[in-house]
């Protein structure tokens, strides 16, 4: 019997897979104009990291992490989110001892949660993601929310929604804490398990509870805006204020905590809904931490990042046909051996044409003549290029314009030229980008 991929993933291969190229290609893009460096961690570390970075009360601590223990009895887990190791990498890499701060880096790769697999919910996703370590103002955290928004405007992708909300500094969020246990008391014996730990651990995270008759209970809780201190109150409206000077809009979304326990003051979430009505989750999420840094070893020092979820991304963008510009990835020339004596020589003239940056492919099977052309136009082909016994002898090749049928003989030698000509690449001269050998 043959063995399937492990629940929760997927396979992601030819248009979808070029799709996540062209998605991962335009963000990284954005984040350079925006000068943020790529960082790539390992996709491992240390269980402690994400039980001390993420928090003990998040449900992905508590019940979705990948922990095993390797051979020398460590205990390992695969990453569930990238923010954690990347305070890590920060400072285990005393990065934070410049002054250029705050330290800027972008992300990218695989992620691990053992979820309920569901739409838009994978067990291995791609997550990428920025964070923007070593500064504390409100203006750094509307700068990762405009990098956002730039991102998505590039993607075509209007009317998302940015949800917006603050948890406050300790002072408002330990007020806070005390209200919702005092709430939550009256109503525990009625609430589900998971809610009686939280409630001990972090009674913050009931407002995440995704069971109906507690959603119902959290309806009626305390709202985090009645608990902000002046000096948490001042800092979201200046972030407010600095968003609406900038015209990116956004929701005060008051309910909006964020499942993971590293967060303080602005969080934000991003949402979208396909034309069809489909609805992935969020799309891409994020805020500012304070404590994060220093509660992992590092010193004291603020950070504020997102993530988007690669995978939602391309759902929508799928969805909506917003994909054709970044899809298109044609063979330029394909070349076509016919019988034994030709591959040699078949694989030197694509080698030859790859070098000069045309994108190449050849025939590999025994196939009759029609059939090659058959996958020379399959594979968008403008040109192929057949190589037969008699070729070989007199060293040439056959060169056809698949638009046009006209096909012409080719000595070897000339070969790239002609192809520059057929393709209208003529060599203008010094520093000319074509693909002409004189150049
Ligand atoms: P998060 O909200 O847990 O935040 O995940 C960020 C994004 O990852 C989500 O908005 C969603 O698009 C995607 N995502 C999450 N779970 C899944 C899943 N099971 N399948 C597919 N996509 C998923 C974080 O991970 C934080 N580290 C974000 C952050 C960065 N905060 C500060 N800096």
């Amino acid at each position: 019997m043959a063995v399937n991929n492990v629940k929760g993933t997927r396979d992601i291969i030819g248009e979808e897979a070029n799709a996540f190229n062209y998605i991962e290609n335009l963000l990284k893009q954005i984040c350079e104009l925006f000068a943020y460096n790529e960082v790539r961690p390992p996709v491992m570390e240390y269980s402690e990291l994400f039980v001390r970075g993420v928090g003990e009360s998040s449900d992905v601590v508590r019940k979705e992490m990948y922990t095993f223990l390797d051979k020398g009895e460590r205990s390992i887990t695969l990453r569930p989110e990238f923010t954690a190791g990347i305070m890590r990498l920060i400072i285990q890499n005393k990065l934070l001892n410049t002054n250029e701060l705050p330290f800027k880096a972008y992300y990218v790769g695989p992620v691990f949660r053992y979820e309920r697999p569901q739409l838009g919910r994978y067990r291995q996703f791609t997550q990428f993601g920025v964070e923007a370590v070593g500064n504390n103002s409100p203006e750094i955290d509307v700068e990762t929310i405009v990098l956002a928004y730039t991102i998505l405007n590039s993607l075509n992708l209007e009317n998302v929604s940015i949800k917006i909300n603050t948890l406050g500094d300790d002072e408002s969020r330990e007020n806070y804490k005390k209200a919702l246990k005092q709430y939550f008391e009256k109503y525990l014996d009625q609430m589900c398990p998971d809610c009686h730990s939280r409630y001990e651990l972090n009674p913050l995270r009931i407002l995440d509870c995704k069971v109906p008759e507690d959603q119902k209970i959290v309806e009626g809780a305390p709202k985090m805006k009645d608990f902000l201190s002046e000096n948490a109150k001042n800092r979201f409206n200046k972030v407010l204020s600095l968003l609406d000077d900038l015209s990116i809009p956004y929701v005060v979304d008051d309910t909006l905590v964020r499942g993971l326990d590293y967060y303080s003051e602005t969080v934000y979430e991003f949402h979208y809904t396909s034309k069809n009505g489909t609805n992935y989750g969020a799309i891409g999420a994020g805020g500012h931490y304070d404590k994060l840094v220093a509660e992992l070893g590092g010193p004291n020092a603020a950070g504020v990042g997102f993530s988007f979820g690669v995978d939602r991304l391309y759902s929508v963008l799928r969805d909506d046909d917003l994909l054709e510009t970044g899809l298109d990835n044609p063979v330029e020339i394909y070349v076509m051996p016919m019988g034994e004596l030709a591959k040699p020589l078949a694989l030197q003239v694509a080698a030859e044409l790859r070098v000069s940056g045309y994108r190449t492919d050849m025939c590999f099977e025994d196939v009759k003549l029609g059939n090659m052309f058959k996958r020379a136009e399959r594979k968008g082909a403008s040109f192929a290029i057949i190589i037969g016994e008699n070729e070989v002898n007199n060293q040439e090749v056959i060169i056809k314009n698949m638009e046009t049928t006209v096909q012409v003989n080719c000595p070897l030698e000339k070969l790239i030229e002609t192809i520059s000509k057929e393709m209208g690449d003529e060599c203008c001269g010094d520093g000319c980008q074509c693909h002409c050998k004189e150049n």
